[in-house]
Parts: C-alpha cells; structure tokens; sequence
C-alpha cells in the first residue's frame, strides 16, 4: 500500500515537466491524482497512460490566470472524486516566449508583470482559497506550492517571475500561520535548476556552467521534486509546515567562489592526503 492510498491530489501544471513526474510518483503512492493544465491534451494523454497502467488520475482543463476556470476544477475535481486532501501548486507561466519578455526592471512591459502575477501569484493564492473548505474537512489537508531559487537571489533578468514566486513564499507561511490548526499543512519547494532532457541534451555548456555552483555532483531531475511533493503529501509530512524547502542542490547555500576555488582546493586536499580524501 502506497503512502497516499485514499488521498485525492490537485497538481497544476501536471503536463509540464515537474508536475508530470510529480503526478507519476502520486499515483505510484497510490493517490487519486487530478493532472490539471492549460495544455489539456498532453494532460489527457498522461492520465490515460497512468489508467492504463492501473492507476487513478483524471485529467481537467485549467487556466490559472482565470479565477472561474480555478473555481471549476475545485468543483470538478470534488464532483469526481467526492474530497480533496493534497494541493500541488506548481503551475506557472513558463512558456519560453513569453519568459523572454521578462527582462530587467527597467524594460518591463506592464503586461508581462500583470500577467505573471495573475498567473503564478494570484493562481496559487485562489487554489488554495478555492481548495480550503474541502482541504479542511479532509482533516489531512496539504497544500504545497512551488516557488524558485530566483525569488532569493538577485539577477539580471526574469524581474517579474522573481518577484510573482516571493509573493508565494510569502503567502505559503501566512497560510500555514492561519490553517495550521484546522489540519492543514503548507509549505513551498524552492528547486534548484531541473532542466528538461532537451535542453540537457542542447546546452551541454549552459549546464556544466550551472552544474559547477551546485553541490551535488548533477543537476536535478524531476523526480528529486516529486519525491520531495510525495513526502509532504503524506503523513509523514504532517508535522512540516511552513517551510521554504530549498530542493536545490544546495546552490543556495554556498558562496559563489567555492565553484571557482574547487580545483584548487581539490589540488590541496590531495596533497595533503595523497587523494585519499
Ligand atoms: N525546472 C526548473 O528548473 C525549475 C526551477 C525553479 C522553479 N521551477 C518551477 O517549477 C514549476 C514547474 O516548472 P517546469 O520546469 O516543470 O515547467 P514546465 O513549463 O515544464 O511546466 C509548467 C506547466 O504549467 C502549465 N501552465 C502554464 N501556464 C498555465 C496556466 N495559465 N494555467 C495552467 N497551467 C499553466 C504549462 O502548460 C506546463 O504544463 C514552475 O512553477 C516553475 O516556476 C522550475
């Protein structure tokens, strides 16, 4: 028996990359899964993959910039499987094209702003505003939203997608603060770079360049954020909440030198050592 048998699970973006690897490791822990998305056929597709394979998920249409279309899944999701426990957030207006508009401050077009936030921030926020009457009647409600790497550092570009997943970390420790004791845990994954097999395969030099910054001797794969999800999803997450988890290679947590200086202190280590180190 899976970690999740009997627990109905909302994921955003379910077609997309983390959230499809995250819908696969659901419905392997035996949860009900809703793969909701804009793009509704690549999600269909999935859905049936995992029902051949004697799984349980669905797959619904949702556009997370349209407060009616998020009200509707809740409804449809509830139509269907009667509950809701789990809430992944983790779709967000990641469309390469529309990504590239999002340059420096002073560039930046009023509509990539509004359109981010009303995506990524205002979306989140009415899932989980949506999703908590049934959440709370769970008794087990989990809400997990998904944030970014680029909302705790600066850079030169991506101001408003930088800025739209702050407001979700923000807004994952109120919700934590205010539902916590009514049983419902939230918490936000901040991923580290999970690039797509493409662009592995594509930018072999943009990789080894971000690679070299991470502690871990690859970059990650989706399944490192789905097993993160699975955990807090489960009861084994119950006493997690409101914490920004860095699922991120440890990128986040050393000083910019020491990719730099590795060689050399690799150099010195076996020196000292002669390499048994
Ligand atoms: N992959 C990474 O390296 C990385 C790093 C940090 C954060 N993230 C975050 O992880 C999440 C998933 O990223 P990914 O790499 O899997 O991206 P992805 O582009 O593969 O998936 C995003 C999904 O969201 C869907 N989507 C876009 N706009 C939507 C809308 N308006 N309504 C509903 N669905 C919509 C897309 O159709 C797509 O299926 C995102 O929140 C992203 O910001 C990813």
């Amino acid at each position: 028996m899976g970690r999740l048998t009997g627990r109905t699970c909302i994921v955003t973006g379910g077609a997309g990359g983390l959230g499809s690897a995250t819908v696969r490791r659901l419905c392997a822990e035996d949860g009900q899964v809703v793969i909701a998305d804009i793009m509704l056929e690549p999600a269909q597709a999935l859905a049936e993959d995992i029902r051949a394979s004697g799984g349980d998920a669905i797959a619904l249409h949702v556009d997370l910039g349209d407060p009616d279309s998020i009200r509707k899944l809740i409804d449809d999701t509830l139509a269907h499987y009667g509950k809701l426990e789990v809430i992944f957030n983790n779709g967000a207006a990641t469309q390469a094209d529309f990504l590239n508009r999002d340059g420096a401050a002073g560039d930046m077009e009023i509509e990539v702003w509004d359109t981010t936030f009303a995506v990524n921030a205002r979306g989140t926020m009415l899932m989980i505003k949506y999703a908590l009457p049934a959440l709370i009647e769970s008794g087990s409600g989990a809400i997990i939203n998904t944030s970014s790497g680029a909302a705790l550092l600066g850079d030169l570009a991506r101001t408003a997608y930088a800025a739209s997943k702050s407001a979700v970390n923000a807004l994952t420790l109120y919700v934590a603060a205010q539902y916590g004791k009514q049983g419902v845990t939230c918490n936000v994954i901040s991923p580290g770079m999970v690039p797509t097999a493409p662009s592995r395969a594509n930018q072999p030099e943009l990789i080894r360049m971000v690679e070299r910054h991470h502690l871990t001797p690859e970059l990650g794969y989706p399944e490192d954020i789905a097993a993160m999800v699975a955990l807090l999803a489960s009861d084994e997450g119950r006493f997690v909440s409101g914490q920004i988890l860095r699922v991120d290679g440890g990128v986040s947590k050393a000083f910019a030198h020491v990719a730099d200086n590795r060689d050399q202190f690799e150099a010195h280590v076996a020196n000292i050592w002669g390499g048994a180190a």
